[in-house]
């Protein structure tokens, strides 16, 4: 298949190419598109063999369901059982980073939800997400724009390694702000009343959830690791992910620990190094991979796919990063390194 590529700057200026790509997806066809966290592959979500096709050009299990992306976050009533929760969340949060799962309505296909009754909804903020969508007229299901166990990709060129050739068209709209998948929480309700399951962190933080929600319950699988025979709350949890072709081995150490060791490490083996700025002066320079300033989390989040994906292409035996803090957007970090890393954590003493 042709991939067409199409640079888009400014939505509004470029409604002809946003009508084109919106009829490419009313077909049943297949578009690339930015959002403020990752880039989206995008088909129809009521029609199922476009669901199929997304499946297909992922490289997918077809067991693990899709985010239909809507316009407006009322729109949500029209795919989705929502409710006052719902409501309160998408005052608080939308349109931005913010998946949430809710009972199905049957114009949403199994093909879609993985064969489940509950489908998950987000309503993006990036500009030509938003476009496209309203020009579309449909709900967009849209998987992270990489194949399979690759990271999620953040600019154009990144999806065009993977897509290229398997998707009509790419919408190019630069750098996607966030870098991380946006956090996804579950609608639940117990004898004590309603609550929020966390399954995914990502940008909206545990904390904002709070001030929304008094009672949020974080997935096991968010920090650790599901052994075989647990049934994970999102089939996504299950599948290996967001893991480059070198292995990657966490730290764990104050500072000081942690940047003498990476020293001992440069001088005897080949290894690449996802490092703090600070660290720079005092590490070698070959294999170096920052990701911001120590304390600079949302920069973390910005690059740590693309340092990945750039890991890979230094034929290092290793590559290093170090475990990130739990709190804040920290745990969105902490989630998608120790799946980059296979739980992989090394605790360093001297
Ligand atoms: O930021 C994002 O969410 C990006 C952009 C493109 O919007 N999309 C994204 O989609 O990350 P994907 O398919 O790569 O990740 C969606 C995750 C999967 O782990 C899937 O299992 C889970 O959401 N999921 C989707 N529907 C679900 C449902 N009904 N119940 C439980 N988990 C669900
Ligand atoms: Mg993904």
């Amino acid at each position: 298949m042709q991939t067409e590529h199409i640079l888009i700057n400014d939505p509004a200026e470029q409604a002809e190419d946003i009508r084109r790509a919106a009829g490419i997806i009313r077909a049943g066809g297949l578009v690339v598109f930015p959002t403020e966290t990752v880039y989206g592959l995008g088909g129809d979500a009521t029609n199922a063999e476009a669901s199929r096709r997304i499946y297909a050009a992922k490289g997918r299990p077809s067991d693990n369901p899709l985010i239909i992306h809507v316009a407006f976050p009322q729109d949500a009533a029209k795919y989705a059982y929502t409710d006052a929760l719902y409501d309160r969340l998408a005052d608080a949060f939308m349109p931005g980073p913010l998946t949430v799962i809710m009972p199905r309505k049957p114009i949403i296909p199994l093909s879609t939800t993985g064969g489940l009754e509950t489908v998950a909804v987000r309503c993006p903020s990036h500009p030509v997400a938003h476009a496209l969508i309203a020009a579309a007229g449909v709900p967009i299901a849209a998987p992270s724009a990489n194949l399979s166990g690759k990271p999620s990709p953040t600019c154009a060129a990144h999806v065009a390694q993977d897509m290229d050739g398997r998707v009509d068209m790419i919408l190019d709209g630069g750098d996607c702000e966030i870098g991380l998948e946006s956090t996804i929480v579950k609608l639940d309700r117990d004898e004590a009343g309603e609550y929020l399951t966390l399954l995914r962190p990502g940008g909206i933080t545990y904390d904002a959830l709070c001030c929304v929600c008094p009672r949020v319950a974080v997935a096991p699988a968010v920090t650790e690791m599901l052994s075989a025979d647990v049934r994970p709350l999102s089939p996504g949890m299950k599948y290996r992910h967001y893991a480059p072709a070198t292995p990657v081995v966490l730290l764990d150490g104050t500072p000081e620990d942690v940047l003498s060791y990476l020293q001992q490490r440069q001088a005897v083996e080949s290894c690449a190094i996802l490092c703090y700025d600070e660290e720079i002066p005092y590490l070698r320079p070959e294999r170096l991979l920052p990701v911001g300033a120590r304390d600079d989390l949302a920069t973390h989040a910005h690059t740590l796919f693309s340092r990945l994906r750039e890991s890979d292409a230094l034929q290092a035996d290793v590559v290093y990063a170090h475990l990130p803090p739990r709190e804040g957007l920290g745990l969105a970090l902490y989630n998608r390194m120790i799946r980059a890393a296979a739980h992989t954590v090394r605790k360093i003493q001297r």
